[in-house]
């Protein structure tokens, strides 16, 4: 029988991309298969619980929505422990900015300072298993994210509650590919890496299954850090496929727009297409596949997930 205490996560970006995700297998897997029987309680955090997101996330069955910053972790888990209930695990994930290291590190040692028992650390991959350990990369939100994967090694360690961690690292998400500008400047700043190099991508719905995966299966998935990737093409790989699935040609900016995103947003856009030139990431998608079948490739994510498809309302 389901004992009366809840099973709180917390979700920080959880009107984002991956948050999201997270929420929505969360509440998927519910009640058939995690490691525990305790009712879901989720927790979802967000500066503006007025926005039209937080609202329906309000309105989705074990899902409550608290007001909050990542400049200030203390004050979101003081309205997360509101009711009395502890926060059980935490899943973390910050935007690329120059706070994203501090508010990363932040997060983690509040977790550790509530009792937290499991974070998810949403990261990136920065060249497979072995290089991402060793290597922040010349890449700032990447090095951000190897700092913060390193505070959270070291403070789960050392955690008086043996708090125990999974790091994500997903490649690019294919949620980048938008009809508007800027996936069509995307499309071209992949376009412009050239016919030999390959992009790996993966979807933000399939990172979301990763994450409660290991929220529900905690044992399994303790203190490991996993690639995630779904597919590996070249833009002109993706562009026949694209035509395939959609029947026009992926749309894209004019040249000279990739180029001067590049230019003008060199530590973020610009380094990190620098970086998928010159090193690139190192998942291994059969491997990946492996370990969770559902792993969507390119061809899956344009006919079940893309914009770029007319699908019947659910
Ligand atoms: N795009 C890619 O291809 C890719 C690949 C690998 C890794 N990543 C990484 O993914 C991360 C971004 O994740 P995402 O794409 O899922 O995010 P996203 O869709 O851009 O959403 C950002 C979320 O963060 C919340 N947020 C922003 N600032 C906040 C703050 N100060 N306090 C509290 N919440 C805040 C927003 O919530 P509210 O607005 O509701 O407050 C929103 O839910 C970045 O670190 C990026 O480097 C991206």
């Amino acid at each position: 029988m389901a004992s009366a205490t809840p099973w709180t996560i917390l979700i920080t970006g959880a009107t984002g991309k991956q948050g999201s995700a997270v929420i929505d297998a969360l509440l998927a897997e519910n009640n058939h298969n995690h490691d525990n029987n305790k009712p879901l309680n989720i927790i979802a955090v967000t500066r503006d619980t007025a926005s039209h997101s937080a609202q329906a996330l309000a309105r989705r069955p074990n899902v409550s929505v608290i007001a909050g910053d990542l400049a200030d972790p203390d004050a979101i888990f003081d309205q997360a422990t509101l009711n009395g209930n502890a926060v059980w695990g935490v899943f973390g994930v910050q935007v690329n900015s120059a706070e994203e290291e501090k508010q990363g590190k932040a997060l983690v040692t509040a977790s550790v300072a509530r009792g937290v028992r499991h974070f998810v650390y949403a990261s990136g991959d920065r060249g497979g298993p072995e290089k991402s350990e060793l290597d922040p990369t010349f890449v700032k939100n990447f090095a951000a994210k190897f700092s913060i994967e390193k505070h959270l090694q070291k403070m789960t360690a050392a955690s008086p509650q043996a708090m125990t961690y999974s790091i994500l690292r997903p490649v690019t998400f294919f949620e980048n590919m938008t009809a508007d500008i800027h996936g069509k400047g995307f499309a071209r700043m992949w376009e412009q890496m050239g016919p030999n190099k390959a992009l790996q991508l993966v979807s933000t719905k399939d990172i979301g299954y990763v994450a409660a995966q290991a929220f529900t299966h905690p044992g399994k998935y303790r203190n490991v850090a996993m690639t995630l990737v779904g597919d590996e093409l070249t833009q002109s790989e993706a562009e026949v496929i694209f035509q395939e699935v959609v029947g026009s040609s992926m749309p894209m900016a004019p040249c000279p727009i990739g180029s001067a995103v590049k230019f003008f947003k060199k530590d973020t856009v610009g380094d990190m297409f620098r970086w998928f030139e010159e090193n690139g990431y190192g998942g291994d998608v059969v491997q990946c596949r492996k370990e969770f079948p559902g792993l969507m490739d390119y061809r899956t994510w344009l006919v079940e997930q893309s914009p770029f498809v007319q699908r019947p309302s659910k």
